[in-house]
C-alpha cells in the first residue's frame, strides 16, 4: 500500500464528507446524522430514540447530567459503539454497517479528546502527537515536523520533549488536542475535555477547541461544565441536551442576531 500523505488529503471534501452545498443559510450538508438511535446495556437505556443532524462546520455543545448518554452518542460517531436500533451516518455512510477494516479510515477523519487525556505517560509530548500520524506510514521526518507544528499551534513548543506525565493537566489536554488535530480531521469530538482541569486551564482548552472549530472542524463538545455552557451561550453555539438517553432540547442562542436598540432605530 502506498503511504498516504495527510497534507494532500482533503478530508473536508473527501470521504466521509461529501462536498458541502452552500445555501443561503450556510452549509446544508449533514456530516453526522442520527436517525431514531437506541442503545441499551441490559436494562439500562443509554440512548433512547435519538434523532439529530449536525451540519458541516457546526459546533454543537452536547449537555445533560451524568449518565444521560453523551459519551455513548460520541462513541457511536467513531464506531466504538453500534446502535441496537436506528442508523448513525457519517458523510452519508451508515457507520453501523461499516466493515471492520473500514473503521480505521473513518477514524482518520475524527479527532477525539477525552476527559482523562489518555496520553502515554512515559512518552514525550512530541511522541504522543507523532503516534497519531505514524499509523499513516509517513516518513518519520515528516511525522516529526507535523507533530511539532501541531504542538506549536497549541503553544507547547517548549514542552515537546517533556514526558507527558510531567506536564500539568492543562498541558496534557492541549497535547491530547494536538494529537486529535494533527491529522486535520473533519470532525472533532471532545468528551468532557475540561472535567479534570481547573478553571484557568479549562478556559484555555475551551478557547483552543473553539479555534479548531473556527478553522473548519465540525465539532461536538460534550460537557456539563458551566464555563463551557457559558461560552456556548456567548458565542451562539447550538446546544443539545440529553436526559436519560432522550434528546430533551435542541436550541441555538444567537446573541449576534439580537439587535441593539440603536440598530433597530436605524432600520426603515
Ligand atoms: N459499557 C457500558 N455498560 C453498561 N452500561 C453502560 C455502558 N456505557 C454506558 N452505560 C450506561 O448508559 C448510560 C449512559 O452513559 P453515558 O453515555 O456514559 O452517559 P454520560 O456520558 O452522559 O455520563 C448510563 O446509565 C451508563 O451507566
Ligand atoms: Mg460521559
Amino acid at each position: 500500500m502506498r503511504p498516504v500523505d495527510p497534507g494532500s488529503r482533503q478530508p473536508r471534501s473527501g470521504w466521509p464528507c461529501k462536498p458541502a452545498q452552500r445555501t443561503s443559510i450556510g452549509y446544508d450538508f449533514a456530516v453526522i446524522r442520527f436517525e431514531h438511535v437506541t442503545r441499551t446495556y441490559g436494562a439500562q437505556v443509554a440512548l433512547d430514540d435519538v434523532s439529530l443532524e449536525v451540519r458541516q462546520g457546526e459546533l454543537v455543545v452536547l449537555t445533560g447530567p451524568s449518565g444521560s448518554g453523551k459519551t455513548t452518542l460520541l462513541r457511536m460517531i467513531y464506531a466504538a459503539e453500534r446502535p441496537d436500533r436506528g442508523v448513525v451516518e457519517l458523510g452519508g455512510r451508515d457507520v453501523g454497517r461499516l466493515r471492520r477494516r473500514s473503521i480505521p479510515l473513518l477514524r482518520r477523519n475524527v479527532g477525539v479528546v477525552f476527559q482523562d487525556f489518555r496520553l502515554l505517560g512515559d512518552r514525550t509530548a512530541l511522541e504522543n502527537v507523532m503516534v497519531a500520524l505514524e499509523i499513516l506510514g509517513l516518513p518519520r521526518r515528516v511525522v516529526r515536523e507535523r507533530a511539532l507544528l501541531a504542538l506549536d499551534d497549541l503553544s507547547l513548543s517548549t514542552r515537546a520533549e517533556v514526558l507527558a506525565r510531567a506536564l500539568s493537566g492543562g498541558e496534557q489536554q492541549r497535547v491530547a488536542l494536538a494529537r486529535a488535530l494533527v491529522g486535520r480531521p473533519a470532525i472533532l469530538l471532545c468528551d468532557e475535555p475540561t472535567g479534570n482541569l481547573d478553571a484557568d486551564a479549562g478556559a484555555v482548552v475551551l478557547a483552543e477547541i473553539a479555534r479548531a472549530h473556527e478553522r473548519g472542524a465540525t465539532t461536538l463538545l460534550a460537557t456539563h461544565d458551566p464555563a463551557a455552557l457559558r461560552l456556548a451561550a456567548e458565542r451562539g453555539f447550538r446546544r443539545v441536551t440529553l436526559r436519560a438517553g432522550r434528546l430533551e432540547a435542541d436550541e441555538v442562542s444567537r446573541p449576534a442576531l439580537v439587535m441593539s436598540p440603536q440598530r433597530r432605530e436605524r432600520l426603515p
